[in-house]
């Protein structure tokens, strides 16, 4: 058989085995491509499994990068429409082509998963189009479309197969009026009025999206605050500034129904501890409160692999799943639901795979939320470490006192480093503000070395940069920011 070569009906007669494989991964989302090149470097010989006609799994197809085309592109219609006049630049006759930003971004998710498939080529990993079965350890059962079977024998098999939008009871998403992400990312109009389900990361990036684009966007949370998992400063902060962006948020609500009408969507909401039921109507509502792992059709009770009390694939520190020879990583497994931690997952147990010592930090993985300011978290929220009775530090600095930003007209935010108290080694690090996803990195790489904010306040960074805020939250730490 040739490597890298792509089977779209399987050559194979219903029954017929293809050839030896090392490992076959099921699933070619972030984690699951990730680990198949990663494998075929180490020189295993790898198959990718994928039921989409397309490689890249949610993240590329209907993931990360639809929605982050869509956040760019809205930010350049509200800078052209409301910033550009504040530097002196006039623009005149400010529209939005709805259909020209949708071709952006379909052109940009079709380049992203065509790299992957020139990356198979390159790397020599066999695309296997079908849905994957696992029929015991060693063994693959591959359903084309066509319904013709194929089944491959391996050595390893990596269960990659990721996660799916969580539904909810009494109200049933049709794509059109009541849409998951996936419809919210291709909307044919832009709706007057959009009502979201959920104040986590894809309520709050979506829901920009949609806001900046004109509709009048209300963000309906079960919590008694947005952004659960983050540090308490940042979601009062995130929710103060998109409220001045004109979201409105309706905390500590649960909606008990949504019926579509001739018009829109009849919405029924209730206090979340009980209380009396309002009505609320809308055009488009998105449903996004949380995702759940998928694993449909994998056979996975038939093959004995155990899931935990969550319906995920349980898995030891070593990514391995009860059954000798299947491991399991990405979304489909404990952990953040986020791409860079699936993929990191999936280079750690190829490595693994081919001998080697793979290992995955799961104390220093960012999460950021893509909005206008970002917001973006690595470690130990306050939260936690109170919790926990841990002793720490603070230190804030504000993005109004940094030259960068005030240059930029984007003050809104802060960085706040988190460091023990004893000894002085980051904790947490969580930031509000312009491009905090690309901050973050460096106290990502900070706490990866176990540094502590001393570190980062004696390590020398650009002026004028935006960077030079974590620097000054740093010495924060210790009470001597200098532009404070
Ligand atoms: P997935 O990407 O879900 O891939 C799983 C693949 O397995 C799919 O292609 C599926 O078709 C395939 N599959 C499933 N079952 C089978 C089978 N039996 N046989 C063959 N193939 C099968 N994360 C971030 O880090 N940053 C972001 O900005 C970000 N934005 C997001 C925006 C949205 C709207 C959404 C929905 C998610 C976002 N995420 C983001 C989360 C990110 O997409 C996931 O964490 C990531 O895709 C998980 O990767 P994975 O490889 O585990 O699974
Ligand atoms: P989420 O977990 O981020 O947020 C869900 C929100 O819905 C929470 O605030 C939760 O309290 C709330 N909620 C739960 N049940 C509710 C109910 N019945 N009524 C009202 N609110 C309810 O989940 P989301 O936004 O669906 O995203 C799923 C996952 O995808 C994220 O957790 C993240 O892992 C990943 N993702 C990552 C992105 C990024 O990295 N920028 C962007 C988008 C998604």
């Amino acid at each position: 058989m040739i490597s890298g070569a792509t089977f779209a009906a399987p050559p194979s007669q219903k029954g017929k085995v293809m050839a030896d494989y090392d490992l076959v991964v099921i699933g070619s989302g972030p984690g699951g491509y990730v680990c198949a090149i990663r494998a075929a470097q180490l020189g295993l010989k790898t198959a990718c499994v994928e039921k989409s006609p397309t490689l890249g799994g949610t993240c590329l197809n209907v993931g990360c990068i639809p929605s982050k085309a869509l956040l760019q592109a809205s930010e350049k219609l509200e800078e052209a429409k409301h910033g550009l006049g504040a530097f002196g630049v006039k623009v005149n006759g400010v529209e939005l082509d709805l259909r020209g930003m949708m071709t952006h971004k379909d052109k940009v998710v079709s380049a992203n998963t065509k790299g992957v498939e020139f990356l198979f080529k390159k790397n020599k990993v066999d695309r296997i189009e079908g849905t994957g079965r696992i029929a015991g350890a060693g063994t693959v059962v591959v359903k084309a479309k066509d319904g013709k079977e194929t089944t491959l024998k391996t050595k390893s098999i990596v269960i990659a197969t990721g996660s799916d939008s969580m539904p909810l009871k009494g109200i049933e998403v049709d794509e059109q009026r009541i849409v998951s992400s996936t419809g919210a990312l291709s909307l044919p109009e832009v709706p007057k009025r959009m009502v979201v389900i959920g104040g986590g990361y894809i309520g709050l990036e979506m829901g920009s999206v949609w806001q900046r684009l004109g509709s009048a966007v209300i963000v309906v949370e079960f919590l008694d605050r947005i952004l659960p998992g983050m540090d308490g400063e940042v979601s009062q902060q995130m929710q103060r500034i998109l409220g001045k962006q004109g979201m409105t948020f309706k905390l500590g609500t649960k909606v008990t129904s949504a019926k579509p009408t001739n018009k829109g969507v009849t919405l029924t909401l209730e206090g979340a501890k009980g209380g009396a039921a309002e009505t609320l109507e809308t055009d488009v509502v998105l449903l996004s409160i949380g995702r759940r792992p998928y694993t449909d059709g994998l056979g996975l009770k038939e093959a004995g692999v155990a899931l935990d009390e969550r319906g995920r694939v349980a898995t030891d520190g070593h990514f391995q799943t009860n059954v000798p020879g299947v491991y399991a990583i990405g979304d489909v497994i404990a952990g953040p639901m986020l791409a860079h931690k699936a993929e990191d997952e999936g280079v750690a147990v190829a490595e693994i795979l081919a001998g080697q010592a793979g290992h995955v930090n799961y104390d220093a993985i960012p999460g950021v939320v893509y909005t206008w300011p970002e917001a973006a978290t690595v470690g130990k929220t306050e939260e936690q470490l109170k919790h926990a009775g841990t002793a720490y530090k603070v230190g804030k600095f504000p993005f109004t006192a940094n030259g960068r930003a005030r240059a930029m007209n984007a003050t809104d935010g802060f960085v706040k480093i988190l460091a023990d108290q004893a000894t002085d080694k980051v904790l947490g690090v969580h930031i509000v503000g312009p491009d905090a996803g690309h901050l973050i990195a460096e106290v990502v790489l900070a706490m990866e070395f176990g540094a502590s904010s001393e570190d980062i306040a004696r390590t020398c960074h650009a002026h004028p940069t935006l960077a030079e805020t974590v620097k000054e939250a740093a010495l924060a730490v210790d009470g001597r920011a200098i532009h404070i």
